[in-house]
């Protein structure tokens, strides 16, 4: 079968993160897929990053070897590669945390997953499904109260502030269980971070985020970044907190059906923990997002949605 291919021109035009910096120095080259294209992610230590994409025309899902290539724009940010399919604005979102020179900040783990970009975005956005599928960790049972909080969209970004949740263990670096006070913000539709208090300094937040790589309308790439004020904890312990949190989310993530995210306003009984979905499902529709979604509430759950992988 074919991957659908996207003729969204929101989508084609932004910039999406394709493989963790590292990952293309030292384990290069990566191959990977952007919107159902097939792309090359190349560049050793003193070479420059080049990503190539393989226009190959493909019959019953082979690829044919005598495809076209063409070179991508490339652009490094926050740990990640980035690139885009058609004419990138000059700006990429700023994170300022990133800059801050007393943080410590990079990539913990790109990890896949067998559902939309919009569904993982709406997974982290999520502080209700904390105690159920984090139990222990990011949540406990009976905490499951979602006290009010705001939104707004201004600016072409979504905020999500004055979020308040019980942690038991709320970060690697944290012994006892906090009241954690959270900010979410989307400055980018499949890049959503996380403020939240830093348990080290109260007056200052942690930053997590996701950037949601869609590789086809049903299938995405989550590279976390991480920018830190603690600095007693080792990458690897960082990186194993980070694999059983998104392990956690990884089989609620892959048993949402319909894959694609519905937009339709009826689509799903909207909840207060809701708010934030709501808002960034109209930003997907003012955007005419198509691609990975369901825009119309009369297409069917059961809509067999055609891919290669
Ligand atoms: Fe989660």
């Amino acid at each position: 079968m074919f991957a659908a291919r996207c003729e969204d021109a929101a989508l084609l035009d932004l910039w999406h993160p394709v493989a963790a910096i590292p990952d293309v120095r030292e384990r290069g080259p990566v191959s990977t897929q952007l919107l159902g294209q097939m792309l090359v992610v190349s560049g050793q230590e003193g070479e420059e990053i080049s990503i190539k994409e393989f226009m190959a025309p493909m019959v019953h899902g082979q690829v044919f070897n005598q495809g076209r290539e063409v070179s991508l724009p490339v652009r490094e940010a926050f740990g990640f590669v980035w690139t885009s399919l058609g004419a990138p604005p000059e700006r990429l979102f700023d994170i300022p945390e990133f800059h801050e020179t007393d943080r410590w900040s990079e990539n913990s783990g790109s990890f896949r997953v067998h559902t939309s970009a919009g569904r993982t975005v709406e997974n982290f956005l999520d502080l209700a499904h904390f105690p159920f599928v984090h139990e222990g960790y990011l949540g406990e049972q009976p905490y499951t109260e979602v006290k009010d909080y705001s939104v707004t969209f201004d600016d072409r970004e979504i905020w999500a502030t004055g979020c308040e949740f019980y942690q038991p263990i709320a970060a690697v670096s944290a012994t006892d269980g906090q009241v954690t006070k959270y900010t979410y913000r989307l400055a980018h539709p499949f890049c959503p971070l996380l403020y939240k208090t830093s348990p080290v300094d109260p007056k200052r937040f942690d930053v997590i985020g996701i950037f949601v790589q869609p590789m086809t309308e049903v299938r995405a790439c989550a590279h976390q970044f991480l920018s830190l004020l603690d600095e007693t904890n080792d990458d690897a312990t960082i990186k194993r907190f980070q694999a059983i949190i998104f392990g956690q989310d990884k089989p609620i993530l892959e048993n949402q059906v319909p894959k694609r995210l519905p937009l339709g306003s009826r689509a799903e009984t909207p909840i207060t923990a809701d708010k934030t979905s709501i808002q960034y499902r109209r930003w997907l529709t003012e955007l005419g997002i198509s691609y990975g979604v369901i825009r119309d509430n009369t297409q069917r759950d059961s809509e067999p949605c055609s891919e290669i992988f």
